[in-house]
């Protein structure tokens, strides 16, 4: 065999367009902060790019809710049917996970809610609580105009979801007539909420200084406590000192602001979805996209012949085919061993690889997401910056932060640096993300009728 050269240098500085630079990413905050500025102005509000949704949850839990509720999770990879009871100091849950086939993600509204209701009924059947008249709160985890906590108009689908019929629409009606067309269960809607939103709530359950609530998941997303004075778009009764705002700042991008930092791949993955031009900050950073951009990368560089000898594979000239669950499992590699990239590369196709690279396809995973760590933090700290207090706890859900082996630490270190002096926080992972908090919402809601009544 002749000597193979060492193209690993020429592969780090391909990868130098996913460097972002502290200057860089000081440049996304200064516009995030701008975009969340426009989105919450009255007379900005329509023409914003990040939109700063009102949530209308009122009050976060404050740990004395009690009873028995459903849950709906719909909106990742999976969609979520769950009961909670909620007792004194702890709460016992159950769930089930139901597929969503891809003919139902892309067909009908009708179709889409008719089969969450006929889930809903089985899970209401299997737990034995069918007769009963339950309380429910709704994870709907995509860019709703809410009206009310029960009333939301659908804005855009994102997510490779496109139900006809529904954008535009209120969705808590859509699942409402679903519900009648069966007839069979009785089922009050008490909440509509985002996953972000959820996730906060269930975080705020347990830790109060807990204020923004973020999913780096299938999507990317986050919301954040904001005060009334500052939310001009803000219509309803003033109150309350601070409100809930969800920013769908995956939005973030879609008029060109990050195309400063974007890169050939990022150019090719939008084109190529199913909502070209829209989500282009969540496209550069969320699981749905992130093992496409790195497949991209590596076909770019075997082509210049600068991995695989050359050499691809068919599996890995496909599109869809580097899930992004490789690169966490990549990442988790010790130094110097490549155990499970060995097997990811054999699972392509690509036995052919060697050790060198290996390392090649390792430094791709780690520039495409530690850049999303980085863009993540950039929106943390300018939330952080913005809230201005002291400190504040960041509860987080999703599978890319869960499940990559340095999300955490790279989140850690950037926002750190990107904050300003004096500001502390602290980044949680929600034990159950979104459902419990689906539940507690609904039992806020619950427990301020009961007073009211
Ligand atoms: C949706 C958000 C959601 C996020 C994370 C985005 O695509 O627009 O509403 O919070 O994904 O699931």
């Amino acid at each position: 065999m002749g000597m193979a050269i060492n193209q690993l240098p020429r592969i780090r500085e391909e990868c130098e367009v996913f460097h972002l630079s502290e200057k860089q990413c000081r440049e996304i905050m200064s516009r995030l902060h701008n975009d969340l500025v426009k989105g919450l102005g009255k007379d900005s509000h329509a023409n914003s790019i990040v939109k700063c949704w009102i949530t209308y949850i009122q009050d976060l839990p404050n740990g004395k809710e009690r009873g028995k509720f459903l849950a709906l999770d719909l909106g990742g990879t999976n969609f979520r049917v769950l009961i909670i009871n909620l007792g004194e100091n702890h709460f016992d849950m159950q769930s089930k996970i139901y597929a969503i086939p891809n003919h139902i993600m892309t067909g009908t509204g009708i179709a889409l809610f008719d089969h969450i209701a006929e889930c809903l009924a089985n899970f209401m059947k299997e737990h034995f609580v069918y007769e009963e008249r339950l309380a429910l709160g709704f994870t709907f985890s995509f860019p709703l105009k809410q009206l009310g906590l029960t009333k939301g108009i659908l804005q855009r689908w994102t997510k490779g979801f496109s139900c006809s019929g529904v954008v535009g629409e209120d969705v808590v009606q859509g699942l409402k007539d679903a519900i009648a067309r069966r007839g069979d269960v009785q089922i009050d809607i008490c909440a509509i909420l985002n996953d972000t939103t959820g996730t906060l709530m269930s975080c705020a359950w347990k830790n109060h200084n807990c204020k923004i609530g973020l999913i780096v998941g299938t999507g990317s997303n986050a919301c954040y406590v904001e005060k009334t004075e500052n939310c001009e778009l803000f219509d309803g009764e003033p109150g309350k000192p601070e409100l809930l705002i969800n920013t769908e700042w995956g939005a973030f991008g879609d008029d060109g602001t990050l195309d400063f930092v974007r890169t050939e791949f990022d150019r090719d993955v939008d084109v190529n979805s199913i909502n070209p031009g829209k989500q282009i900050q969540e496209k550069m950073i969320s699981g749905m996209y992130m093992g496409e951009l790195v497949r991209l990368a590596l076909v770019k560089y075997t082509r210049m012949g600068l991995l695989f000898g050359g050499r691809g594979s068919d599996l890995l000239y496909e599109r869809g085919n580097f899930y992004t669950k490789y690169v966490s499992e990549i990442e988790s590699d010790k130094p110097g061993d490549y155990t499970s990239c060995m097997e990811v590369l054999e699972e392509l196709g690509l036995s052919h690889a060697t050790e060198a690279d290996m390392a090649g396809v390792r430094h791709v995973c780690e520039c495409v997401s530690r850049r999303a760590a980085h863009l993540v933090s950039a929106g943390i700290a300018t939330l952080l910056n913005k809230m201005a207090e002291p400190r504040v706890t960041v509860g987080i859900d999703g599978s890319v932060y869960r499940f990559h082996p340095h999300f955490h630490t790279l989140m850690c270190e950037k926002i750190a640096q990107l904050v300003r002096p004096g500001i502390q926080f602290d980044l949680m992972l929600s034990e159950d993300g979104s459902g419990r908090g689906a539940a507690l919402v609904a039992a806020v809601a619950c427990r301020e009728r009961e007073v009211q009544a």
